[in-house]
């Protein structure tokens, strides 16, 4: 069965009305930037453009190539320190999330969490890190030589998938570990779950630790009522936004945000952050945080925001009429706009190709079990609509012939044993031997593939048999010389 594609509509809706009150002062100093050119004799080499290879420029556009710029000319404000533009932004994202401090961050939520690995944590320190953590985290291990104390969260064996970290086990690890400084969970998860923050907020009190979430894909929350609780408000002291994952600014830019009255540096923290940055950072980047801010403080933004919620709820409630479809839910508070999905008698990854090649849709990942959509700020219903039409048509087609057992498992919900820290074992000589040998050595590698990049080994971690399904696309590993 074929099915159209979702045309685009002709007709132009009219412009909303621009809200005057919303105020996005990067993208007013690019606008006064654009129609004040000077004459310039200074990076980039481009030169607005006109040193461009023509099927690029073509292709994104002239305007495009002009307003690529950084952020040292034309008083246009800078990052580091933050000034002018980029200060007065950075501090209307600080209102916008109820933030003390709020960082633009130009190498994604993945720069946020080595900063706060750098400033949070240090050598040998203990740090409770949720096992589902992405691996910035681990990197930021391998970064400021902290030792990981592993928080196993819940096991969603149906699924294949990560689920909530509980507070009654970081409280465990907080008992025999009353030196921890630190505690790192990741809520939402990249499928949506969602974990109890105000409960393992009040466990941090308790035991004195500070609390970041990784909140990468939850950056919606704060602009609708219908949507979880963000972790600023239940008590997180530091959290991370991928705006350019669900918040609508250009791929690679993120948010930092230090809650109020956190017992942070931020003196510290501004200064890592200066450490990890470009010297360069694009404006043009900078420009699409403020702008995706501003967007969601609008009228506009929050309409589509109840879009992707709507459209999310269309999906779970027509699918879920047919028995080969399940779609995960959870009881307590969650964000609709995630819908992982499976099929009986399908893999995720094999959905994922039949809906590509038959279907020329793309999903946000492909996991053991099903596939994972996100039902975004940007979707019209005709999109939620030719979703479910996709879903329907390979549920009444003979499907089951394509069925083929994975070779490559994805997502180990394995407990690590470690042998040492991953900054210790990622300093240590190592050699790379094939996979087969690898059965008792210590893996000296980060190994975890995105999305979503949950580590199937980090460094220092013991490899064993139960790992192998997972390093099938691998031939070599690097492990520790003994
Ligand atoms: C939970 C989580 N944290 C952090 C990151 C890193 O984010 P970014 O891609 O913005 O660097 C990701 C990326 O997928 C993620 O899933």
């Amino acid at each position: 069965m074929t099915i159209a594609l979702p045309k685009k509509k002709i007709k132009q809706k009219r412009a909303a009305k621009p809200d005057l009150k919303v105020k996005a002062p990067i993208v007013d100093a690019l606008r006064k930037y654009y129609q004040n050119p000077s004459v310039q004799f200074h990076i980039p080499g481009h030169t607005k453009g006109n040193a461009v290879f023509e099927d690029f420029k073509n292709l994104i556009g002239s305007r495009a190539v002009f307003l690529d710029t950084t952020d040292e000319f034309n008083n246009l404000g800078t990052l580091h320190p933050a000034t002018g533009a980029v200060k007065e932004a950075q501090e209307l994202a600080a209102q916008a999330f109820g933030a003390e401090k709020t960082f633009f961050l130009m190498n994604g939520s993945t720069m946020g969490n080595l900063a706060i690995a750098l400033t949070l944590t240090h050598e040998k320190q203990k740090v409770i890190i949720g096992r589902n953590c992405h691996r910035s985290i681990v990197t930021g291990m391998v970064l400021s030589g902290a030792e990981p104390l592993w928080v196993i969260p819940e096991k969603l064996q149906d699924w294949g998938l990560w689920g909530e970290v509980k507070a009654d086990d970081i409280e465990k690890l907080l008992e025999e570990n009353p030196d921890t400084g630190l505690v790192w969970v990741t809520s939402p998860t990249y499928e949506g779950v969602v974990s109890d923050i105000e409960a393992i907020s009040k466990v941090c009190q308790k035991y004195g630790a500070l609390l970041a979430v990784d909140e990468a894909h939850g950056c919606l929350w704060n602009f609708s009522d219908q949507m979880p609780t963000p972790a600023m408000q239940l008590g997180a002291d530091v959290v991370v936004h991928s705006l350019h994952k669900t918040g609508g600014s250009f791929s690679q830019s993120s948010m930092l945000h230090v809650a109020q009255g956190a017992n942070i540096d931020i003196a510290e923290l501004e200064a890592n952050l200066k450490m990890l940055h470009s010297t360069s950072p694009s404006y043009t980047l900078l420009a699409s945080l403020d702008a995706a801010r501003a967007y969601l403080q609008t009228a506009k933004g929050r309409r589509g925001i109840r879009t992707a919620l709507s459209n999310a709820k269309y999906i779970r409630r027509r699918l879920s009429k047919f028995d080969d479809v399940d779609i995960l839910t959870f009881a307590g508070e969650s964000d609709l706009t995630k819908i992982f999905l499976k099929i009986k008698g399908l893999s995720g990854r094999t959905l994922d190709q039949m809906l590509s090649v038959e279907y020329h849709l793309e999903v946000e990942s492909a996991a053991d079990e099903g596939v994972l959509i996100l039902s975004n700020i940007g979707h019209a219903k005709r999109d939620a609509i030719y979703f479910c039409e996709c879903i329907e048509s390979i549920v009444k087609s003979d499907f089951k012939d394509f069925y083929s057992l994975e070779e490559c498992k994805m997502m180990p919900l394995c407990v690590p044993k470690m042998a040492m820290t991953p900054r210790d074992a990622h300093f240590k000589k190592a050699e790379r031997i094939p996979v087969k040998d690898c059965i008792g050595r210590i893996s000296e590698e980060i190994i975890a593939e995105c999305p979503p990049g949950i580590s199937v080994l980090v460094p220092g971690e013991i490899i064993e048999e139960k790992h192998l399904p997972y390093l099938k696309k691998y031939e070599t590993i690097s492990v520790i010389i003994d």
